[in-house]
């Protein structure tokens, strides 16, 4: 049996192995074939020193792809952000940002501890999208004559909370034009930036370049294995490779071979995105027919569903060991509310089994 005894129930269902059908995350899929080829031609250089041509070539073609000047191939998308935050000395500033986006969710003791950041939270729409009135506000609020100041400003596109909804460029520019007025930094959490442009149809750049600085991830939609990359002006790169030195982050020993990895998920896997966004929405309407189960089809745009247990009677934990019991895993975020994420490694059948197993477990 996968599925943990009911004494280890915490507030995820613990998986004894990989669950047959893992829908909680991209990050648990296997790369591609074509990752693994890539990878197995890679004679590695050592990367914390600039020497690997891939991980060089990586850094150039993000750049280029989100319309900086540099680029950092780091292993996670929090990496970035928490180096962001210290390369900019947001330290004792507060760090505006969206009340569920994941950097408060679940970074938020790694940039207060790491680097002084205060967040800030603003409450957004269903989309995830902040209110410029409010975020103005917030950086003009003062309490006993004392304005604090504002180190940054963050959005999240796709927001990961509110089911992979996407901000669109009219949204970010204003955002930055806003940040900028005051002379603040604006930084995008692009972790799936990917699936945001393939959803509005617009090049990855138009949504990343009015930002100051942005990270994103390669091993979720796009499927890497590894790595996650910070972009930004050139002197930002170099003072976040200083500061990731002093932190004992750099040394990716044979990078090369999940940048290897890296460039065939940037050249290969974009294009598929679509095909995720279109199961995403199969599954999502096949679950508004289920009794009990509610989702806002509106806010379906990319790759995730964020799914209501509310009128089920049963608490999104309950149905995540229902369903585990099939072999299904599934995200519970809230005590009612559980995610699920579409990727390149489930087809058009796992889908299907997947809204056959809730319809079982909730007839
Ligand atoms: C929006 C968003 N930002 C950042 C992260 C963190 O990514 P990583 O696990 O690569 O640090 C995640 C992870 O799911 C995410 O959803």
């Amino acid at each position: 049996m996968t599925v943990a005894s009911a004494a280890d129930r915490r507030q995820q269902v613990v998986w004894k192995g990989p669950p047959r059908l893992d829908l909680r995350y991209e990050v648990t899929h296997r790369p591609t074939q074509s990752m693994w080829e890539a990878m197995m031609k890679v004679t590695p250089g050592m990367a914390s020193s600039g020497e690997d041509p891939i991980v060089r070539e990586l850094e150039d073609y993000v750049a280029e792809l989100t319309g900086k000047e540099a680029a950092m191939y780091l292993p996670t998308t929090t990496n970035g952000t928490v180096l962001a935050c210290m390369a900019r000395d947001v330290r004792g500033k507060q760090v505006i940002m969206e009340a569920r986006c994941h950097i408060y969710w679940v970074e938020r003791l790694h940039i207060s501890h790491l680097a002084g950041a205060a967040p800030k939270l603003i409450r957004g729409d269903k989309y995830g999208a902040m209110d410029l009135q409010a975020i103005e506000d917030a950086i003009n609020e003062t309490a006993y004559g004392y304005t604090p100041p504002t180190g940054m400003i963050c959005l999240e596109n796709t927001h990961n909370v509110y089911g992979g909804t996407v901000l669109t460029p009219a949204y970010t520019e204003a955002v930055a034009k806003l940040a900028h007025d005051h002379g603040i930094d604006l930084f995008l959490d692009g972790a799936r930036v990917f699936n945001s442009a393939v959803a509005l149809d617009v090049p990855v750049r138009a949504l990343t370049a009015p930002a100051d600085h942005l990270v994103l991830s390669l091993n979720k939609g796009l499927g890497a294995p590894l790595g996650g990359v910070l972009c930004g002006s050139r002197e930002f790169v170099d003072e976040a490779k200083v500061l990731a030195k002093r932190m004992g982050m750099i040394a990716i020993h044979k990078a090369g071979l999940f940048a290897a990895a890296g460039m065939v998920a940037l050249k290969t896997m974009y294009a598929g995105l679509a095909d995720d966004h279109r199961r995403a929405r199969r599954l999502a309407e096949g679950l508004s027919e289920i009794d009990g189960l509610s989702l806002d089809l509106e806010t379906v745009q990319t790759n995730l569903v964020r799914v209501s247990t509310a009128g089920t009677g049963i608490s999104a934990l309950e149905l995540a060991h229902r369903v585990a019991e099939h072999g299904l895993a599934i995200h519970v975020m809230e005590p009612d509310v559980f995610k699920m994420a579409l990727c390149y490694d489930v087809d058009d059948a796992q889908v299907d089994e997947a809204l056959a197993i809730f319809a079982k477990v909730l007839a």
